[in-house]
């Protein structure tokens, strides 16, 4: 029952769109993707990857807007009610960038850590979500936005690196 209503809400998350071949995709390849009710995108320019053994998961009521990508390595975990605007970029993996390996970085392999995005998030326009990072509940990531470290629930970061600007609440 449970894995029925994930598929249900995953052919809604992806409805009108090519969801059918992010399933078939995902099935073969072996990863998981699990989104909550009422999780929708917004705009088929959305790209979502998930990789063989990767796993996506998304709560309920998460919403993407147009040209955001997720790709995923290991795993992306985003929250209920999580708010992602335009042009959002979230990768759980960076490109190896070995000094002592002959090969161009493109062959280098990646390296991956989990992304673990929390409840009631906004996510504004073009922000950037790097490797490993960890985003609190109810904070807000401004526009234009890199962030390279964690950030605790509640608080508004914005700037490259992302820094705390103010605190939401207490
Ligand atoms: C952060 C934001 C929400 C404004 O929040 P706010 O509480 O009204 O913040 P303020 O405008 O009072 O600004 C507070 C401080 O943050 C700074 N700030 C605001 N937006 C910033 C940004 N994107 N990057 C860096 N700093 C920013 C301000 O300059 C100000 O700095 P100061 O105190 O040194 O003067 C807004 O600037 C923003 O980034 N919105 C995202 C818009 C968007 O992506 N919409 C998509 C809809 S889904």
């Amino acid at each position: 029952m449970m894995f029925q209503d994930n598929l249900r809400n995953v052919y809604r998350f992806f409805r009108g769109w090519r969801w059918w071949k992010i399933k078939i995709l995902s099935r073969l390849h072996g990863s998981t993707i699990k989104t909550g009710i009422g999780s929708y995108i917004l705009s088929p320019s959305v790209s979502i990857r998930v990789q063989p053994g990767a796993r996506l998961i998304l709560g309920r009521d998460v919403c993407l807007r147009a040209y955001t990508s997720i790709h995923v390595l290991e795993s992306v975990e985003i929250g209920d009610d999580t708010l992602i605007a335009e042009m959002v970029t979230i990768r759980d993996h960076d490109h190896n960038m070995l000094t002592d390996d002959p090969r161009p970085y493109r062959k280098q392999g990646f390296i991956s850590a989990p992304i673990r995005i929390g409840q009631n998030v906004w996510l504004g326009n073009k922000v950037t979500i790097t490797k490993g990072i960890n985003i609190g509940d109810n904070s807000v990531v401004a526009a234009n936005a890199v962030v390279t470290k964690d950030v605790e629930p509640n608080v508004l970061v914005g700037g490259v690196p992302a820094r705390i600007i103010k605190k939401l609440r207490d």
